[in-house]
């Protein structure tokens, strides 16, 4: 059955819109992240940018020291995100590019460009026993190059499947992107997750990719449990991962 990584970065976009700057405020991510995983979450996923715009140094501190599940760290390829890795050690770390958007119009990471750096990142952080995972387009060539760099996990990028659902034939082909990317990952031997724009609905349709391993979901998780609570939200959610649902297929 897939697992659910709970992406908490939205809180802090909350927070970050009244009390920036400041050491504290509400709502706290690190209480939703809590919450989430008493709901039976099976990883919290932070994202700590550059700039700071949501998720801040301490709240990333505080998460390392408190989850009883995984912390997947989401961060940029630089070497201030790579000293904070090694300094906070979480199970996961997540590449991604650093100056896309909030919305998803980019893609995944460059990966065929920025080999050689790339490489060289998850030869620092597995050796110090830190699974990466590369955040990437679900395409043949950057599958094939996410394994040269021997990194241990993709993401597949779900954002262009996500924002298909006003035309049944993209949905299709960006489906059959999906497919074919979580296939060939898995033969190659990567462990292959997916996320960006899931929610309650476009999950029933991804029962149809074989392989994935874990689902990371924020936006849509973080809003709901605006009018349910984090636990409620996080339970439908599973509800709607497990094989049988009534959409499913896996
Ligand atoms: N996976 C990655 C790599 C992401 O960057 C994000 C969003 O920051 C997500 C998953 C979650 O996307 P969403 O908030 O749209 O569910």
């Amino acid at each position: 059955m897939w697992k659910l990584g709970v992406n908490i970065d939205h809180t802090a976009t909350l927070r970050e819109a009244r009390y920036r700057g400041l050491s504290r405020g509400e709502p706290d991510p690190v209480e939703a992240a809590l919450a989430c995983v008493r709901a039976g979450c099976h990883s919290i996923t932070a994202h700590l940018r550059e700039d700071r715009r949501h998720i801040q140094d301490r709240d990333i501190d505080r998460l390392a020291e408190a989850l009883t599940v995984p912390l997947n760290f989401e961060m940029a390829n630089t070497s201030e995100m790579v000293a904070k890795a090694l300094q906070i050690k979480p199970a996961y770390v997540c590449l991604v590019p650093e100056k896309r958007e909030e919305v998803t119009t980019e893609g995944g990471l460059d990966v065929v460009g920025q080999s050689e750096q790339i490489a060289a990142t998850c030869q620092r952080l597995q050796s110090a026993g830190i699974e990466v995972s590369l955040f990437i387009d679900p395409d043949e060539e950057v599958v094939k190059a996410s394994k040269a760099t021997g990194a241990l996990a993709i993401e597949l990028h779900t954002g262009a499947f996500a924002e298909s659902y006003e035309s049944e034939s993209v949905q299709d082909a960006e489906l059959t992107r999906l497919i074919h990317a979580a296939e060939l990952g898995h033969s190659l031997g990567v462990k292959v997750n997916a996320g960006h724009g899931l929610n309650y609905e476009n999950i029933k349709l991804l029962h149809r990719v074989p392989r994935l391993e874990e689902l990371n979901i924020g936006h849509s998780i973080v809003a709901r449990a605006l009018s349910v609570g984090f636990e409620t939200a996080v339970r439908q959610m599973l509800a709607l991962m497990e094989p049988a649902s009534p959409q499913g297929s896996q």
